[in-house]
């Protein structure tokens, strides 16, 4: 069988959370052994918004730490940050001219992020897609592992490439992507409202399971967790609009591995303080030394450069070779 081509994309945000872990990270590990992975921290989208300069270096560090504690192999797969590539960049601009505005203004992840006040959002976030775009079809990737707060750039990114062939009459010059998108635990929701995504950019804290907690602040989220007076349910149809409840049992089974049929037999009936004691207890076990690895790595920034500078010349290689082959497709004078 045909190795996949998979690229994949992290912001350096702050914080990366049991969402991030269970929705995209956990699966690039899954994809590592059989594929051709490229993972790359992507702080140039994360610019779009209001940083720290001094934040964002330790964050970029803090994102390769937690790639390779969560068992990422940088032999493997190849590690890199955005800005290192300035193909990307390069290519954004181009595929800014092949995008629409109407297409930029139906994505969600723009009208949340810039929420009420969009005239003083910053024009980098409004085209965030198209570098974005500009990241996976530079390598020709033909997967993309996201969560679902993704498919809507994915599928755009699809109709980009679709665009630019058809522009400059290149059937399959830019490959498009199939969005790996696991069917279960692709939304991981917030501790506190199942109807929200958990993420980085929610005020409370105590939304969210970081990877770095340690165990006493899992167990006090865990029991703060929001859940309704019912038992918990014996089988998937009776979940209906019990989201909290719902999101717990998606969690318990994500971590545990185990499938929803034995998970609900377990609990089925039971009261949500036995679930919670077991979802600490499995948390604990597994994310706990994924949060330790990444504070001891985290120490040794050397060793973390190294990685990202090694992944960064793998990456530059193959991202210029492609973007000589788009000047050449849109008419850019080569005089060399
Ligand atoms: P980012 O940094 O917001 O999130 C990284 C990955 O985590 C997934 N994710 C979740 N999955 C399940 N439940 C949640 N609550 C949850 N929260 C986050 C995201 O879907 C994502 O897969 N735009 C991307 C970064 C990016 C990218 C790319 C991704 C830039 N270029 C190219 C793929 C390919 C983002 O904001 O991810």
């Amino acid at each position: 069988m045909k190795k996949k081509r998979v690229f994949s994309g992290v912001q350096p945000t702050g914080n990366l959370h049991l969402g991030n872990y269970l929705g995209a990270i956990k699966n690039f590990v899954n994809l590592q052994s059989d594929n051709d992975c490229i993972y790359c921290v992507v702080d140039l989208h994360a610019i779009t918004i209001k940083y720290k300069p001094e934040e964002l270096r330790l964050n970029t560090l803090e994102i390769i730490a937690s790639f390779l504690a969560a068992g990422l192999d940088y032999k493997k797969s190849i590690l890199f940050n955005q800005s290192s590539v300035s193909a990307h960049a390069e290519f954004a601009w181009i595929l800014n001219s092949v995008s629409r505005i109407g297409w930029m203004n139906r994505m969600t992840q723009f009208k949340e992020k810039a929420g009420e006040d969009k005239e003083n959002a910053s024009v980098g976030l409004f085209v965030y897609p198209t570098l974005m775009a500009a990241d996976i079809l530079l390598y020709d990737a033909t997967h993309v592992p996201v969560g679902e707060d993704q498919k809507q750039h994915l599928e755009l990114t699809r109709d980009i490439a679709q665009k630019f062939n058809n522009d400059f009459n290149t059937e399959g010059f830019l490959t498009i992507p199939e969005p790996l998108i696991q069917r279960e635990f692709s939304r991981i929701m917030s501790l506190r409202d199942g109807k929200k995504k958990m993420s980085k950019s929610e005020s409370s804290d105590q939304s969210r399971i970081n990877l770095k907690d340690d165990k006493d602040i899992i167990a006090q989220k865990i029991k703060k967790a929001k859940t309704d007076s019912l038992p918990i349910p014996s089988n998937k149809s009776e979940f209906h609009s019990r989201t909290e409840a719902e999101n717990l049992i998606n969690i318990y089974q994500s971590v545990s591995g185990s499938s929803l049929e034995n998970v609900l037999k377990d609990f089925g009936g039971k009261n949500f303080s036995l679930l919670k004691e077991k979802l600490t207890e499995i948390l604990i076990e597994k994310i706990c030394p994924i949060g330790d690895e990444i504070n001891k790595l985290l120490k040794d920034q050397k060793y973390l450069k190294s990685v990202l500078k090694e992944g960064n010349l793998k990456a530059n290689e193959m991202a210029n070779s492609k973007l000589d082959k788009i000047y050449n497709e849109i008419g850019i004078l080569n005089v060399d």
